[in-house]
């Protein structure tokens, strides 16, 4: 078997273009050589959301300049390179079809192997970027298109053991730092308003914590906190900085107490069938929350469970990821070629029952 492996990550699915070096030899933390990551926030900043089309066009004209930072900022040739990975799915069909493309491209130009990757198993095994991880573990997968407690069993099975059943929490900082004036992306905007804001201010609700199992629902809670701020308007037609800071220390608290007493059925549930949790780890942007982190942490103590989280600049979307992903299923075998197709739904339990909606990102898989 071939020790040290070197591969080059490729990611577009939704609206940051990323390409990044990842060099791993078996027994070792891997070493991120480089990590581009080239966000479109400006370029959406006028329409409210992501536009696909914008956001498709965008990596077509950024993955290759970024594909030549990686490699400039790695020092090294495509051909020191052993393959090329690539998000392929899921995600916003154009995005992901540019990556494929120039993927393809680059390895059909090469002859460097091609690995396609789950964009979602990216983010689930990041956590092995900056820390050993060993399976199974008990995951939370949480970000602006997916919330879903996983059983990662190896590095391609996964097992669904429940999820948000209509938005994801990243949509939802988004969604509330929209309707109080904060910018976007809205999770580090509310996370910062929230650090001078009092919790306690508005009583936002609670979702689904009456409901047994380890689903979730965040849209009422969104809707609730556009009523709060509709009432603080109406009492002196303002909102203040104070009033924005309380919203955003509420709402943020509320998706804490969500996520932590979901964590623990998740735990309980796990324990069903097996004797320990070995770990707790969580992924997705919204990972990168310290109050979310910290709730976890906490759960994770209570329970004598080891925490594990992706260093803060591998929560959010990145190549590092892909690449690593890509590197660890090829040395497991994985192959594929210019047939490789993007799919923008693709669920990471191959026998999850049904796809529920559809989000930022495509369908809540
Ligand atoms: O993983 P990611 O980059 O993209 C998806 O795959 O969805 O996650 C982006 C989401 C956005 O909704 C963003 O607001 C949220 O993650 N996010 C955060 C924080 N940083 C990013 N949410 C809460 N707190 C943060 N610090
Ligand atoms: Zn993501």
């Amino acid at each position: 078997m071939q020790n040290t492996l070197t591969f080059l990550g490729l990611e577009s699915s939704c609206d940051d273009t990323g390409a990044a070096i990842v060099r791993h030899t078996p027994g070792e933390i891997p070493q991120v050589l480089s990590n581009i990551v080239e966000g479109q926030t400006a370029l959406h900043a006028d329409f409210g959301g992501v536009v696909p089309e914008i956001a498709a066009r965008a990596h077509a004209e950024r993955l290759d300049h970024c594909v030549e930072a990686a490699l400039r900022d790695a020092n090294i040739a495509l051909s020191d390179l052993d393959g090329i990975a690539v998000t392929a799915g899921p995600g916003l069909i154009g995005g992901v079809l540019s990556g494929v493309m120039c993927a393809k491209g680059l390895s059909a130009g090469s002859g460097l192997p091609l690995v396609g990757v789950n964009h979602l198993a990216g983010h689930a095994l990041s956590p092995g970027l900056s820390d050993p991880i060993s399976f199974p573990m008990l995951m939370l997968l949480v970000s602006g298109g997916h919330c879903q407690f996983l059983i990662v069993r190896g590095i391609d099975e996964f097992h669904r053991l429940g999820g948000t059943i209509d938005d994801a929490p990243g949509e939802a900082f988004d969604k509330v730092a929209r309707l109080t004036g904060l910018p976007q992306p809205g999770g580090p905007a509310v996370e910062k308003a929230a650090q001078n804001g009092d919790p306690k201010r508005f009583a936002l609700p609670r979702p689904l914590l009456d409901r047994p199992g380890c689903d979730m629902s965040f849209s009422g809670l969104k809707t609730a906190v556009l009523r709060a701020r509709d009432t603080v308007i109406s009492a002196d037609n303002t909102l203040r900085r104070q009033d924005v800071n309380d919203l955003s220390a509420g709402f943020q608290n509320a998706v804490c107490d969500v996520l932590a007493e979901k964590t623990r059925r998740a735990i309980a549930i796990y324990l069903e069938e097996n004797p320990t949790v070995p770990t707790l780890a969580v992924a997705g942007g919204v990972a990168a929350n310290k109050a979310i982190r910290a709730a976890l942490e906490t759960v994770s103590e209570e329970n004598g469970v080891k925490f594990t989280a992706p260093a803060m600049q591998y929560c959010t979307d990145n190549a590092a990821m892909i690449a690593w992903a890509g590197l660890l299923r090829f040395r497991d075998g994985a192959r594929d070629d210019l047939a490789l197709s993007a799919r923008p739904r693709w669920p990471l339990d191959r026998m999850q029952a049904s796809m529920l909606g559809s989000g930022k990102k495509g369908a809540k898989a």
